[in-house]
């Protein structure tokens, strides 16, 4: 996630930022910037990868006096990590700068515009139109400029601004993206996370959506984006350091379960149009013909990416009716696939840099197929070895345990689903049922989360058993298996995932009382059958722990333990579904005294075959 510092006050600001970038590393960043106004005018410094590098630019030494600087780390979403696209941005003039946190939806329209009133663009970014926009505003008062600039964008931002101009103002803003004001003496730190501040002070004013703060040597004022003005209460911050990287979460993975509303709502952002009832998929655009035409899909991925494989297979073939396959990235490579033509290879990845996923694309690319990307980290070596591709906008996910980073795939598998279906045999109306449910998922995972508690409980009565199965039919069984992949990854427990029927076919065998058996039970085509499958696992005393229908009263007598999620339907429910696995693999581990964010023998990017 992108982060920013800001600086006013009597000290230099540079060591303040550089340091301030340093305390946001955690966060995952892929190049940093700052901006510092000196005497001379404002000096910019940027630079691809490590902090470090930023701190060894010339420009930033070449200032070492000025007291007003804004800062920034960038994880790229718009365009790929460059000097180019990393922050500050500034506008013609090179005396307004702006960094940047979130996403403006109305990125293109307003290029376009500023495009044609003359501005000449460097950068690929959507944050850019910013300070050509402010700049258009600026008559000597940057707050005001701001604010009229800001009337004009659609889509969450948290920002700070600075001028040449104006040596004893900065002025920052949010909306959907946080940002703190730290009032110190005589001086001001604004920041996206309040890591970045509490070396400096403790007493805050945390910023409200469509709020915008003008700070002065001689005090701050607030106001909202129309101008009404607002009144804040200082407060104090109690947390330490560690704590504020984790937000306060025992584990980056624990973040990452509860980031899942916002971080599923940021997968979407953008990216529906409720007229067509489609998804708008700018990375695809270009190759939409080829893909309205594709006659076959190969889903390729490792591990959990491997899993929301699975799902898009069900979602292509069941609502865009497509053919789907799903091949492991490392079994694809060495089979000698067929690829012909109208084959399109789509990889799922994290990290973009996994070397089974990796081999996987190259390979269907040298045979002639059309390859798109599914990943998270933008410029990565797999975004950028695929002809096209989706971004997850996810975040940066620390703990090696993928979880928020499973829910955007399948996400963005939905997104295809909309974008090939709808050009092909999906119904307006039908569409529109997918989307408006889609919509509504970010606040039911919300609501979920809120049976942590429970699903702890569940946790505790089975944490010193050693084996457990997850079995799931339908759009359910990829989730069993990313269930069981959570809960062996981090702690150590030996876990099968398996559609449900194959159980009597061998695995049944393993059922004793020691053994938890979890059942993806939602209400649905397949219920009956589910029922069936955890009577035979009752039956020899296994224990059962049931994922069900809100209002499902029956599964009560069937069921040791009963998760309770929202009827969503077949297609949608894995999203739902998987965030109590998440948490009941979670909770276990930690009472297993496991490392829940680094688990032995893994690492986050599997860069070897
Ligand atoms: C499991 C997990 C791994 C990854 C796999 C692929 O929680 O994280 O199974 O899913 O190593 O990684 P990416 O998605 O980065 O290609």
């Amino acid at each position: 996630m992108c982060g920013i510092v800001a600086y006013l006050g009597q000290r230099r600001a540079q060591p303040i930022l550089i340091e301030g970038l340093k305390r946001l590393e955690y966060r995952g960043y892929d190049s940093a910037g700052v901006a510092i106004r000196c005497a001379d005018g404002m000096h910019l410094a940027k630079a691809v990868g490590r902090i470090m590098m930023l701190e060894n630019e010339a420009a930033l030494r070449s200032c070492d006096a000025g007291t007003l600087g804004i800062a920034h780390t960038r994880w790229a979403t718009h365009g790929g990590p460059s000097v180019e696209n990393a922050h500050p941005h500034t506008d013609a003039s090179g005396k307004l700068a702006v960094v940047h946190n979130g996403i403006i939806e109305n990125h293109s329209a307003l290029r376009k515009l500023l495009e044609q009133e003359g501005v000449v663009f460097r950068s690929e970014t959507d944050s850019e139109v910013l300070p050509h926009l402010f700049a258009k505003y600026y008559r000597g008062d940057l707050a005001e400029a701001v604010r009229q600039g800001l009337k004009e964008v659609r889509g969450t931002y948290g920002i700070a601004v600075i001028h040449a101009d104006n040596p004893d103002a900065l002025v920052a803003a949010r909306n959907g993206s946080p940002l703190i004001v730290g009032i110190g003496d005589g001086e001001f730190v604004v920041a996206s996370d309040a890591s970045a501040i509490i070396a400096h002070t403790t007493r805050v004013v945390y910023l409200e959506d469509r709020e915008i703060v003008t700070l002065t040597r001689d005090g701050f004022s607030t106001s909202t984006i129309d101008a009404v003005p607002t009144s804040k209460e200082i407060q104090e911050v109690e947390w330490d350091l560690e704590q504020i990287e984790k937000k306060g979460y025992a584990h980056f993975m624990l973040k990452e379960i509860y980031e899942q509303p916002e971080s599923l709502a940021d997968t979407t952002r953008g990216r529906i149009d409720i007229e067509e009832a489609t998804a708008v998929l700018g990375g695809l655009r270009a190759f939409a013909k080829e893909l309205t035409r594709a006659k076959r899909i190969i889903l390729t991925g490792c591990g959990t990416a491997w899993h929301s494989a699975l799902i898009g297979e069900y979602l292509f073939e069941d609502l865009a009716r497509i053919p789907v396959e799903v091949e492991y990235a490392s079994e694809f490579r060495y089979r000698n696939p067929i690829i012909e033509d109208g084959t399109v290879v789509v990889a799922i990845s994290q990290s973009g840099e996994t070397a089974d996923t990796l081999a996987a694309v190259r390979e269907a690319r040298n045979k002639g197929a059309l390859t798109l990307g599914i990943v998270n980290v933008v410029g990565s070596t797999i975004a950028r070895e695929t002809d096209a591709g989706v971004y997850l906008h996810a975040g940066p996910e620390i703990g090696v345990a993928s979880t928020k980073a499973f829910t955007s795939q399948v996400m963005v598998l939905f997104l295809m689903t909309l974008f090939l279906g709808r050009r092909r045999h999906m119904a307006h109306h039908h569409a529109v049922n997918i989307i408006q449910a889609l919509t509504r998922v970010p606040d039911q995972v919300r609501d979920l989360l809120k049976q942590d508690g429970h699903i702890e409980e569940i946790a505790r009565t089975y944490k010193d058993r050693e084996n457990w199965l997850y079995l799931g039919r339908g759009y359910n069984f990829p989730i069993a298996l990313e269930g069981a992949l959570k809960l062996k990854e981090i702690s150590y427990v030996h876990a099968e995932g398996l559609p449900a029927a194959e159980m009597k076919h061998g695995p049944i065998a393993l059922i004793t009382p020691d053994m938890p058996v979890v059942f993806l039970a939602n209400r649905g085509l397949q219920y009956d059958k589910i029922m069936s499958n955890i009577e035979e696992v009752r039956s020899r005393g296994g224990r059962v722990i049931a994922v069900a229908t809100e209002g499902d009263e029956e599964i009560g007598s069937h069921a040791d333990h009963v998760i309770r999620v929202p009827d969503v339907g077949e297609s949608l429910q894995p999203l739902l579904n998987v965030v109590p696995l998440q948490l009941l693999a979670y909770h276990v581990a930690v009472m297993r005294g496991c490392a829940v964010d680094k688990p032995r023998n893994l690492a986050k990017s599997v860069t070897v075959e």
